[in-house]
């Protein structure tokens, strides 16, 4: 039986935003805070805490490392790391190694940590979402409820072309899964979605956004968010915690299309997972 559902979308976080009700918010910033978010997963982070400000981070940072744990401090103001940052916003930054040295992340960026909290104001559960992860966010979110809502991160209050266009992604996912009801700016979005000409990395580099931090060196990040569902894992806020933090959803973080890997036994050592899963990277086919 054809499921109906309800898309709403807003074009972008910020003060004195609107959120109409939703049974579920998924959050997109493509660059590259949800992108980011979702890489720390995949690589088996097991924690990340979404603070507004650098000065927050800092702060959240000795808390936690007096309470014996050793968070990573990444995040980015105008795309750059802050000062006294252990790494800036670039998901090509982490690797497996600095996972398995911090597990727990607290990170700042300019507007896709603030939409994140934005979100989690409604009451509702709150998702993180890029091109990497968004086929396997509809999926869960679906479970959730059928009144989905989108929140594009945008850039300082204002839309931005990368997250509308993931957005009309998602809600095109969605018309797959029933009948949807959608306001006027989830169709828009869907529009843009439907209209970018097949490639979407190269739709993607028009944005401002993209433009300027090809600029500033971080070319390479946009083609690497642009790599549409690649990853399964569903960042979500956990609920009834002390302070905000984002898990991975039990089961999502698997690798992806594992079927083009090679494997090869002598490389991946039983008792470390993350030898396995090294090799599982390096071995893709
Ligand atoms: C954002 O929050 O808008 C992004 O993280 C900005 C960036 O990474 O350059």
């Amino acid at each position: 039986m054809q499921e109906n559902f309800e898309a709403d979308l807003v074009f972008a976080s910020g003060e004195g935003n609107y959120l109409p009700s939703a049974d579920v918010w998924i959050v997109i910033d493509v660059l590259r805070a949800t992108t980011v978010m979702t890489r720390w997963f995949e690589l088996g982070g097991t924690e990340l805490y979404p603070v507004r400000t650098p000065d927050d981070a800092r702060k959240l940072v000795a808390e936690l490392k007096e309470r014996g744990s050793s968070p990573l401090l990444m995040g980015e103001v105008n795309g750059i790391p802050p000062e006294g940052f252990d790494m800036g916003n670039s998901p090509l930054e982490l690797t497996y190694e600095i996972i398995r040295e911090h597990y727990c992340g607290v990170m700042s960026t300019t507007n896709g940590t603030s939409a994140l909290l934005e979100a989690e104001s409604s009451g509702s559960p709150v998702m993180a979402a890029c091109f990497r992860n968004y086929s396997a966010c509809l999926d869960h979110a679906v479970t959730i409820g059928k009144r989905i809502g989108i929140l594009c991160s945008g850039r300082k209050h204002r839309p931005s072309w990368e997250d509308t266009l993931c957005a009309g992604a998602v809600i095109e996912d969605l018309l797959r899964h029933g009948e949807t009801l959608m306001s006027d700016s989830a169709r828009m979005a869907l529009t843009l979605w439907q209209n970018r000409d097949n490639d979407t990395e190269a739709f993607v580099r028009k944005s401002t956004h993209a433009q300027y931090l090809s600029q500033i060196g971080y070319s390479d990040d946009i083609s690497f968010a642009c790599e549409t569902d690649s990853s399964t894992v569903v960042p979500m806020l956990a609920e009834n915690e002390e302070r905000t933090v984002l898990r991975a959803v039990s089961g999502s973080a698997r690798p992806y299309h594992r079927e083009n890997v090679r494997i090869e036994p002598e490389t991946v050592k039983k008792s470390d997972p993350f030898e396995e899963l090294l090799a599982y990277t390096r071995k893709k086919v």
